[in-house]
């Protein structure tokens, strides 16, 4: 049987006080909305609908290029009025399964319970005992214990705000019910509001099983309403991550001060110290030491390298037993060969750094390849950019850049050549060459410094 997937983003998110949308919020460093629609899209549904109200262009901006199918609901009449929008777009035939773009955690087995009970004819509903349940929907039971309706928190008798299962918005159930009983909703309640939970007593008086399935923890169904709610659940999230890790071998020195913020993989015997940010697709490999306060985004570490403290990779490659800062910026397009040695306040971008070299101190290369065994001295430069283009400056294997030597792009210093400190380096030099280019040194044998008038 098919099954489709209707997520309900249109709500305004006022107590997040944002110009963002509320689903475009960030955990881990994915909107919200993000983390539901990857765990939608791993159930593999046959079709994938979005309701969007608030902020509708800012979200079919960040939705554009997922396959998914973005609804319109132009005013905010209730949950019941949102899903009804998606559903002529949905086959009769299939289950659905309704989600919330402001509760990112939900977990997949979790859905796969719900879809199994829907899937068999079932009305499935996920509730969660709460010890405070004010604001929720209560779950209303008979005597058999059976679910025979939702009552809103506004719409409550004493008795059944009483009650602390409640109604965690998450439901599935067969698309002919809800062509069937959507329209038969009715705005007469204390909100004034579509309720989608009006179809709960609707299933019952038809005679219809009402399965109420709960999660494996209270986190997979928290909602976010407002900043704090967001960090909160930011903080159970990275808490989680680093549990994850720490089980897998990777030692952290506080997992409270560590992010996980993508998708990362990282080997045994990995070491990394506090506040560090590892973000995007990022993959390191076994025994690689990572000191405090490194961000690495989308870049790949080798086995066995040490990244020293205060450093940043931004989409580079570094290969083994390299020895990275600190304070080393490695930047787009930077890739370090095999033991190369990037030391402190060094910037590299578009720089290929060949096996063995290095370049320890204070020095910009960019838009460089250079070859095995190059030792690239103290205040190095490659002019690569005249205002308007950029330039390639080639070294060749074991070559040596005296210290704040300025290389002209375009360039080439040849293999096995040497470079005379503080020289501007404008024209090719031939292997094993020395190129110097600096004002010769005058000594001045009988000047004397100028005395007070
Ligand atoms: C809803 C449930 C309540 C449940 C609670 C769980 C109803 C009537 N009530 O209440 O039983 O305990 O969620 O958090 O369903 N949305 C739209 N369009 C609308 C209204 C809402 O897209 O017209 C979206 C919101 O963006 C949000 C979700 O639906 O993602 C829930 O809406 P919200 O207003 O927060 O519902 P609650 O009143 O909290
Ligand atoms: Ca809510």
């Amino acid at each position: 049987m098919s099954m489709e997937v209707i997520v309900l983003a249109a709500g305004q998110g006022t107590r997040m006080k944002s110009r963002l949308p509320k689903v475009l919020h960030p955990i881990a460093g994915k909107p919200m909305v993000g983390h539901v629609l990857d765990t939608a899209s791993r159930l593999k549904p046959s079709a994938l609908h979005v309701v969007v109200g608030h902020g509708g262009d800012q979200l079919r901006d960040y939705l554009a290029g997922r396959e998914l199918s973005v609804v319109e609901q132009a005013e905010q009449l209730g949950t019941g009025h949102a899903v009804d929008q998606a559903m002529p777009a949905v086959d009769a035939d299939s289950t659905v399964l309704i989600l919330y773009g402001d509760v990112p955690l939900i977990a997949e087995p979790t859905l796969r319970q719900l879809l199994k009970s829907a899937s068999q004819g079932k009305l499935a509903l996920l509730t969660v005992e709460l010890a405070d349940p004010t604001g929720y929907g209560r779950i209303v039971r008979d005597h058999d214990h059976r679910v025979t309706a939702i009552v809103e928190h506004k719409d409550a008798s004493e008795a059944e705000l009483s009650i602390r299962e409640i109604n965690t918005g998450i439901l599935a159930l067969p698309a002919r019910w809800l062509k069937q009983w959507l329209p038969q909703l009715s705005s007469d309640n204390a909100q004034g509001e579509y309720y989608l939970t009006d179809i709960i007593a609707m299933a019952a008086k038809s005679g219809e099983t009402i399965d109420a399935i709960q999660p494996s923890c209270e986190q997979e169904v928290q909602g976010v309403n407002n900043r704090l709610q967001l960090a909160e659940l930011e903080r159970w999230y990275q808490r989680r991550q680093a549990e994850h890790w720490m089980t897998e071998g990777v030692t952290l020195a506080d997992p409270e001060r560590v992010d996980f913020r993508g998708d990362i993989e990282i080997g045994r015997d990995v070491s990394i110290d506090i506040n560090v940010i590892l973000e995007g697709r990022v993959r390191i490999a076994d025994n690689v030491v990572i000191g405090a306060n490194c961000v690495i985004k989308d870049s790949e570490v080798g086995a066995g390298t040490v990244i020293k403290p205060h450093s940043m990779l931004d989409e580079s490659q570094v290969a083994e037993g390299c020895d990275i800062g600190p304070f080393a910026r490695l930047r787009p397009g930077t890739r370090l060969a095999n033991n190369a040695k990037i030391g402190n306040f060094v910037e590299t971008k578009k720089a290929l750094v060949g096996e063995g070299s290095k370049i320890n101190h204070l020095s910009y290369v960019g838009d460089a390849t250079l070859g095995k065994g190059v030792n690239v001295g103290a205040g190095t430069i490659t002019c690569n950019y005249d205002g308007v283009n950029k330039f390639q400056t080639e070294i060749g294997d074991g070559a040596f850049i005296g210290s704040n030597t300025s290389l002209v792009a375009p360039v080439r210093v040849g293999a096995g050549a040497t470079t005379g400190a503080g020289s501007t380096i404008t024209k090719a030099i031939e292997d094993g060459e020395l190129g110097v280019a600096r004002g010769r040194q005058a000594n001045l044998k009988n000047w004397k410094r100028p005395s007070k008038q």
